[in-house]
């Protein structure tokens, strides 16, 4: 099949999109596929759209925006050009962290407490807002990016202004929420619409204090243990939430869905993502092989799930 893999892009996850754009790449080309590779620049848009328009299907391996924000599958839409994974209404969506929240909220999947904040308001009047919504520790970061660019942990009154001013170099709202401080836990979804499964949860024991960027993408930099050591009752708990979570967002064929555990134990969910990392470091790929598929294997499957 002819395959055209968009990966670099223009956002801020490019270097991360490189990587897995590498990998996907390889592993297409391995399985004998003939791959178009594409380093997506819309100042390229014309030479791009000729490329494509000579593929039987796209395969998205950018992150972020421009990529994984819905504008790429909506190009791909109006070309008529098939494309492997979500579409534009809930790329958009999960991108956007807030509107994310407000339904899994309507949909009983518990979110951690917050606000979000537009460049509209002064940063002054965001600022003392804080200070009183809100007890520190807290998260401080742009409603839609990745990999935790932008993000600030605060846990000292003198960090709120500075946190905030770095979260609007990146997005024109922010989102603050109380820090949950636990184990981080990511869930694997796979399927056809209405068919979806989930993976084994993984849980994830960073190096360094909480999963920052140096954790996601260094080797060594966490410890992915699949499948996570939690028991039966919150194994389900968290992979029905996952496929709800994907489903009511209206995801398809593949996505990865972030949990934290509360104190008590109760997961909250952080995100949905439509295109999950797949660098040699990244989640997806590790639950997959937990149910004995490789990454080649794992990309054929998404494929199969999007021409069948
Ligand atoms: N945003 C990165 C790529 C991830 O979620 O894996
Ligand atoms: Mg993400």
């Amino acid at each position: 099949m002819k395959i055209a893999v968009l990966y670099g892009g223009t956002s801020k996850e490019r270097e991360v999109s490189l990587s897995s754009g590498k990998g996907i790449i390889q592993a297409l080309s391995k399985r004998g596929h003939d791959v178009v590779d594409i380093d997506f620049n819309p100042k390229d848009l014309e030479d791009v759209m000729e490329k494509i328009k000579t593929v039987d299907l796209v395969f998205i391996g950018l992150h972020g925006k421009q990529g994984e924000d819905g504008t790429v599958q909506g190009l791909l839409d109006l070309m008529g050009v098939p494309y492997v994974g979500s579409g534009v209404l809930a790329s958009s969506l999960a991108m956007d962290k807030t509107k994310a929240k407000q339904i899994f909220y309507m949909n009983g999947i518990p979110i951690a407490k917050g606000n979000t904040y537009g460049k509209h308001e002064s940063q002054e009047n965001i600022v003392e807002d804080i200070n009183q919504q809100f007890s520190l520790p807290i998260v401080i970061k742009p409603n839609q990016e990745g990999s935790t660019l932008g993000l600030t942990i605060v846990s000292d009154e003198s960090q709120v202004k500075p946190a905030v001013e770095l979260a609007f170099e990146h997005d024109f709202e922010i989102l603050v929420e109380e820090y949950v401080k636990g184990r981080e836990m990511t869930c694997a979804v796979i399927g056809k619409r209405g068919q979806e499964q989930s993976l084994p949860i993984i849980e994830i024991i960073p190096k360094s204090e909480y999963y920052d960027y140096e954790s996601k993408y260094s080797a060594g930099g966490s410890e992915h243990i699949c499948p996570a050591k939690i028991d039966e009752t919150l194994t389900t708990k968290i992979q029905d939430y996952a496929v709800k979570a994907h489903q009511i967002l209206g995801c398809e064929t593949y996505s990865r869905v972030d949990f934290i555990l509360k104190d008590n134990g109760d997961p909250i969910i952080l995100e949905v993502n439509t295109l999950p990392g797949m660098t040699p470091t990244s989640l997806y790929p590790d639950a997959a092989k937990a149910v004995d598929m490789n990454y080649e294997e794992m990309l054929e499957q998404f494929i199969q799930l999007t021409i069948k």
